[in-house]
């Protein structure tokens, strides 16, 4: 194991779930054991786990924090009472329909608002208290946290920027991210949220299920997708800033708030696997067919939640990238389909092939469990008369939240004005096929 001794900025580790480790302070990290009786300059060593004590050892996650003041020294939390559209399970104030959902893009606010302010629900499925489901959150913000941090103790956050760059600064370290990138955010790691150009909106998947994980390869073999190394974890950074600094926590489905002495953001060293990460999805290397017939979006897996249910996620993120497209005799864009699995797409910047219009950078949709959907009547009519030449799809990057259980919206999402009202209208024009 190497030890990167550095810096007060960003630096990165490489490697999906390795044991790293990591000083901001020379000598500040104990080598011969994790909690020793006495640790060096003092330091409160605390354990951050992400998995039961008991997990298989590839599933085990954990990091211990060498800090300046235990997270323990903190008073009592009281219900954070600044207005939120941030919702947990059990998503059940409104019965959801089998119908096609569209939306145009959340927009900026024009109020101040910080990132978790901004966070707002669109659906989800499962509930926290159960450990079980995920829920899809939008955030558009216009101002840096400042003298605060979140944390949150029902899931982890899978978060896609889409229109300015972050930096998270994290208890383990700093993590500048920028649309085409995301960053994931383990359960309980205390973080804040910097706009790095004024403004920004994202989409997220929280998992209250299984962490985020690598996809196995299968008869890929090993090589391709997202590989291990283009993961990069921050090097330890900490803050010695003495104010008091309010600490929201999302626990259960509700936000509560604290006050704290002093910046949540002060481990000095640490040493584990338990770490947030960011990953460049331009490092994800796609696969698809060089023969015939359109693969199932599965092979886009770059991130999964696994259920206890093999094969059958309790949370799939799946990009669609820049890629040639060369299957000959065949309908190249997906074809009309009913899955099993629920859908909730995104789009970071381009266009996506399977519809002409309506779906906007910052917009989203939401196909449920059955419900028929596909190409729009323009994109089918030009997929059947296409010259099936080598074509590569350029300049987009769309992606989605796939789940094995029915994404429930929230109010918010079923009523608000940037529910598109006329969205199956786009398959309307597709007429009946007379024999
Ligand atoms: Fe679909």
């Amino acid at each position: 194991m190497t030890v990167a001794a550095l810096p007060q900025t960003e630096a990165y580790q490489s490697g999906f779930g390795n044991q790293l480790a990591s000083e901001a302070r020379g000598g500040a990290l104990p080598l011969a054991q994790n909690s020793p009786q006495r640790t060096p300059f003092g330091l409160y060593a605390e354990q951050l786990s992400g998995a039961a004590f008991t997990a298989p050892r590839a599933e085990n996650r954990r990091t211990w924090l060498y800090r300046l003041r235990p997270t323990a020294a903190q008073p009592p939390y009281s219900p954070y009472v600044t207005p939120s559209r941030l919702v947990s399970g059990p998503f059940d104030k409104i019965a959801p329909s089998p119908n096609r959902l569209r939306w145009d893009p959340l927009p900026i606010p024009d109020h101040p608002v910080d990132f978790v302010d901004g966070l707002v629900t669109y659906g989800g499925n499962g509930d926290p208290s159960m450990a079980a489901g995920a829920a899809i959150h939008l955030y558009a913000a216009n101002r840096s946290m400042a003298n605060r941090c979140f944390a949150n103790a029902d899931g982890e956050f899978l978060i896609v920027p889409q229109q300015g760059r972050l930096r998270l600064a994290t208890e383990m370290g700093l993590l500048s991210v920028t649309p085409g990138e995301i960053v994931v955010v383990p359960r309980g790691v205390q973080f804040r949220v910097e706009l790095l150009d004024g403004t920004a909106r994202g989409y997220i998947a929280e998992t209250y299920g299984a962490p985020f994980r690598l996809p196995e390869l299968g008869p890929l073999g090993s090589n391709g997708l997202a590989n291990p190394q283009d993961f990069l974890a921050p090097v330890a950074w900490f803050e010695d800033d003495d104010r008091s600094h309010e600490l929201v926590q999302k626990f259960q489905g509700r936000v509560w708030t604290t006050t704290v002495a002093g910046s949540p953001l002060n481990v000095v060293a640490w040493r584990g696997n338990l770490t947030p990460y960011k990953y460049n999805l331009a490092h994800f290397n796609t696969m698809g067919t060089v023969s015939f017939d359109h693969p199932d979006p599965s092979i886009f897996t770059v991130l999964t939640s696994p259920s206890d249910t093999p094969g059958t996620a309790n949370c799939d993120f799946v990009i669609f990238p820049p890629r040639w497209m060369v299957a000959e005799r065949t309908f190249r864009p997906p074809w009309f389909h009913r899955n099993l699995m629920s859908e909730f797409m995104g789009l970071v910047h381009g266009a996506y092939d399977a519809k002409a219009g309506g779906f906007a950078p910052g917009g989203a949709s939401l196909h449920n469990c059955m419900s028929g959907h596909g190409p729009d009547a323009e994109t089918y009519a030009r997929a059947i008369a296409a010259d099936l030449v080598p074509h590569k799809i350029e300049d987009t990057l769309a992606f989605m939240f796939e789940t094995r259980w029915v994404i429930r919206p929230t109010p918010f999402a079923a009523e608000t004005t940037l529910l598109q009202s006329d969205y199956d209208a786009c398959w309307s024009d597709l007429p009946s096929v007379k024999l």
